[in-house]
């Protein structure tokens, strides 16, 4: 490729991330718009066979954040800084590609019940991070996943999205499941 050719890649690389970015923040602003406007008023909610739907969601973000944590384990051995793993092992793409989509179908039920049964709460500090964290989540994915479809991009773009994506949702674990762990201990059902 010419010198001439790889500057209009990387060109077209930096609108095209500015355009995930801007996708991503229209993401979680619309998804914080219908939480702030949706009544909420504890609607029913599925529980998918948990005792209670506190319990449903504690447990489904919970398995969401293991499976997060497999991604940063899979990223770290793709991108050669596991330690003991050398090289880019063959499983680890795989095993970082699934473990996201598991993790991002197992916050959807969670979600899902927050903004249609509880809306956007700003009744204390942690509520409000929460739900800010939560739909910051969404939009980063959206930007993740276009910005993974980009070719031409700098080489710390996808760890510094994938960094910023894990960031937000051990913001949303901590402020939410382990908060209700917290309270009511291990017995939560
Ligand atoms: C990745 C997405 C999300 C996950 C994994 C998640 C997870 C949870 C969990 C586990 C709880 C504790 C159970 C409960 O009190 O019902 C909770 C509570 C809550 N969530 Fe979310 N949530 C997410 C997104 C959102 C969003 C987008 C909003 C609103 C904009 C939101 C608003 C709330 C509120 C208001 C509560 C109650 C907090 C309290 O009073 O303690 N959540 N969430």
């Amino acid at each position: 490729m010419s010198g001439t050719e790889s500057a209009g890649v990387r060109d077209r690389a930096r609108w095209g991330l500015a355009a995930a970015g801007v996708l991503g923040l229209a993401v979680a602003a619309m998804l914080g718009a219908y939480a702030m406007v949706h009544p909420g008023n504890g609607a029913p909610v599925p529980h998918f066979g948990f005792a209670s739907l506190v319990a449903m969601k504690t447990w489904l973000s919970t398995a969401a954040a293991a499976f997060v944590v497999v991604q940063v384990i899979s990223a770290l051995a793709m991108w050669g800084r596991l330690p003991g793993v050398s090289g880019a092992p063959a499983w680890a793409g795989p095993v970082h590609r699934w473990s996201g989509v598991i993790a991002f179908v197992l916050t959807l039920p969670v979600a899902f019940a927050c903004v249609w049964a509880l809306g956007f709460s700003d009744s204390s500090a942690r509520t409000v991070a929460h739900s800010i964290a939560g739909c910051l989540f969404y939009g980063v994915f959206a930007a993740k996943m276009l910005a993974l479809r980009l070719p031409g991009l700098s080489g710390w773009t996808l760890p510094v999205l994938g960094s910023l994506l894990t960031t937000v949702l051990a913001v949303v674990w901590f402020t939410s499941a382990f908060w209700a762990i917290a309270l009511s201990g291990l017995s939560l059902r």
